[in-house]
C-alpha cells in the first residue's frame, strides 16, 4: 500500500540525517506517470529533486482512491477503517451532520478527524512546531491539538499562493520557528478533473509546479539549508479518463430514489442509505446493474480495509474503472471534463523525496 511505501521513506531519511527538519508536500491528484522518464526531460525542477534523492515508481492509494481518505491515510499511517475518514462526502446518521469536501463548517467538526492521530498532532504533542499551508484540516482541533501555524485552505490556492507558502515555510524552518512545514498544492488535480490527465491545461499546471520546485531548491541553497532540511513529496491518488457520453450509471434508472434516505458522493464510489424496509429490494435491483458492484457492509472485501469504518453506509457502490455513478445525469451541471479518480493502475500516485544537498 502507498502508506507503507511512504513510511519506509521517512525511516530511510531519518537514519541518514537524524536531526533534519522536514518540508512536506501534498500534490493533489498527481498521477505517478506525470513524471515518468519521458516527461522528466522537460521538467528540470523535478529532475533536480530526483537527482538529489529517490523517487518511487508509484504508490497504490488506499480505498477509496479519493482525496480526504488518502490525505489522512498518508498522515496517520492507518487505513480508512481505522482513521475513519472514509470519503470526500460522509454522513453521520446519529447526529445528522455531513462532511462535504471543500470549505464547509460541519466538515471541521473533530468527529471526522479524531479517529487517528495525524503526524502534525503527534509532533505538536512532542513540542515540535509545525507550520501548515492550505493543508486541508490544519484548522481543525484534532484530539485537542492544533498545529503552531495554519494558513487555511480555500478553493483554489493560486501558483502565487503556493510560491509564497514555500518561501514562508523555508523561512520558518530556517529561523527555528518550525521543525516541520507542510504545503498543499491543488492545481494539478483541478486541471486533471476538468480537462483530463493528459490535457495541455494539466501539463501547463505541472510546468508551473516544476518552476516552483526549481525556485525552492535555489532558496534552500541561498538560505544554507542544504544539510538541514529533508523534502518529501507525495500525492493522494491518480486520475483516469471517463466518458460522460457512454460510461455513466444513472441510479434513477434502476431504483426509486424516494426509497433512500441519503446518498453521498458521485463518481467511482457512492455511499447509499436505503430506507430500512427497502434495503433488500434496493440491493437486489442494484446488483443487476452492469459495470458496478454493490456491497452490503459485511461483504465489502477485506482488502479494502474499509468496512469497519463507523461512517460506512449500509450500501457501497463501486464502479468499474472509467465508469461514473450519479443519481441522474443533470443537463448542464455535468462535469465538463472527463475524469475521475480511478482505481487500478491509472489510480497510482507519485511519491519522491530528496535531501536537496
Ligand atoms: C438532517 O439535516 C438535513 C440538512 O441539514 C435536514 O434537511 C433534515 O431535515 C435533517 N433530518 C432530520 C431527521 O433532522
Ligand atoms: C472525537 O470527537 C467526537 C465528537 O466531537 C467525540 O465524541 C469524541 O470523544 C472525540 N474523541 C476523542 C478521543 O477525543
Ligand atoms: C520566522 O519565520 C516565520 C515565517 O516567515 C515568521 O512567521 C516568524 O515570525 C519568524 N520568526 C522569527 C523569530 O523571526
Ligand atoms: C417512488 O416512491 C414514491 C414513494 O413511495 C412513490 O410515491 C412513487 O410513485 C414512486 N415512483 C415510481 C416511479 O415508482
Ligand atoms: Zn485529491
Amino acid at each position: 500500500m502507498g502508506c507503507s511505501t511512504i513510511l519506509v521513506f521517512l525511516t530511510l531519511l531519518s537514519f541518514a540525517s537524524a536531526h533534519r527538519k522536514l518540508l512536506l508536500f501534498l500534490l493533489d491528484g498527481f498521477r505517478f506517470d506525470y513524471i515518468d522518464d519521458a516527461e522528466l526531460e522537460s521538467l528540470p525542477g523535478f529532475r533536480d529533486i530526483i537527482g538529489m534523492g529517490v523517487k518511487v515508481d508509484y504508490m497504490t492509494p488506499d480505498f477509496p482512491s479519493l482525496s480526504y481518505p488518502n490525505y489522512y491515510t498518508l498522515m496517520t499511517g492507518r487505513h480508512c477503517e481505522v482513521h475513519q475518514m472514509i470519503g470526500n462526502y460522509m454522513w453521520d446518521p446519529k447526529t445528522n451532520v455531513s462532511f462535504d469536501i471543500g470549505v464547509n463548517k460541519e466538515s471541521l467538526l473533530p468527529l471526522w478527524w479524531n479517529g487517528s492521530e495525524p503526524l502534525w498532532v503527534t509532533m505538536t504533542k512532542e513540542k515540535k512546531n509545525v507550520f501548515m499551508y492550505y493543508w486541508p484540516g490544519c484548522e481543525v482541533e484534532i484530539l485537542g491539538v492544533r498545529p503552531s501555524y495554519c494558513r487555511e485552505y480555500f478553493s483554489v490556492p493560486t501558483d502565487q499562493n503556493f510560491a509564497d507558502a514555500i518561501s514562508d515555510a523555508l523561512e520558518a524552518l530556517r529561523n527555528g520557528s518550525a521543525e516541520m512545514a507542510a504545503v498543499y498544492y491543488e492545481r494539478i488535480d483541478v486541471e486533471g478533473h476538468h480537462y483530463g490527465p493528459w490535457s495541455e491545461q494539466r501539463k501547463s499546471a505541472l510546468k508551473e509546479l516544476d518552476k516552483a520546485m526549481s525556485n525552492m531548491i535555489t532558496q534552500i541553497k541561498n538560505k544554507g539549508l542544504q544539510h538541514d532540511v529533508n523534502v518529501l513529496l507525495f500525492s493522494d491518488h491518480g486520475m483516469t479518463d471517463i466518458s460522460w457520453t457512454d460510461k455513466v450509471i444513472e441510479l434513477k434508472n434502476y431504483i426509486n430514489m424516494s426509497d433512500t434516505i441519503q446518498m453521498k458522493d458521485r463518481g467511482p464510489v457512492v455511499s447509499l442509505w436505503p430506507v430500512p424496509e427497502k434495503h433488500t429490494e434496493i440491493y437486489q435491483k442494484l446488483k443487476a446493474v452492469e459495470h458496478m458492484n454493490v456491497y452490503n457492509i459485511q461483504d465489502i472485501p477485506e482488502r479494502f480495509f474499509y468496512k469497519k469504518g463507523k461512517f460506512v453506509s449500509p450500501l457501497t457502490l463501486v464502479a468499474e474503472e472509467g465508469w461514473f455513478i450519479v443519481e441522474v445525469r443533470a443537463g448542464t451541471s455535468c462535469p465538463s471534463g472527463r475524469t475521475a479518480q480511478g482505481r487500478g493502475r491509472p489510480g497510482r500516485t507519485a511519491g519522491m523525496a530528496t535531501t536537496t544537498s
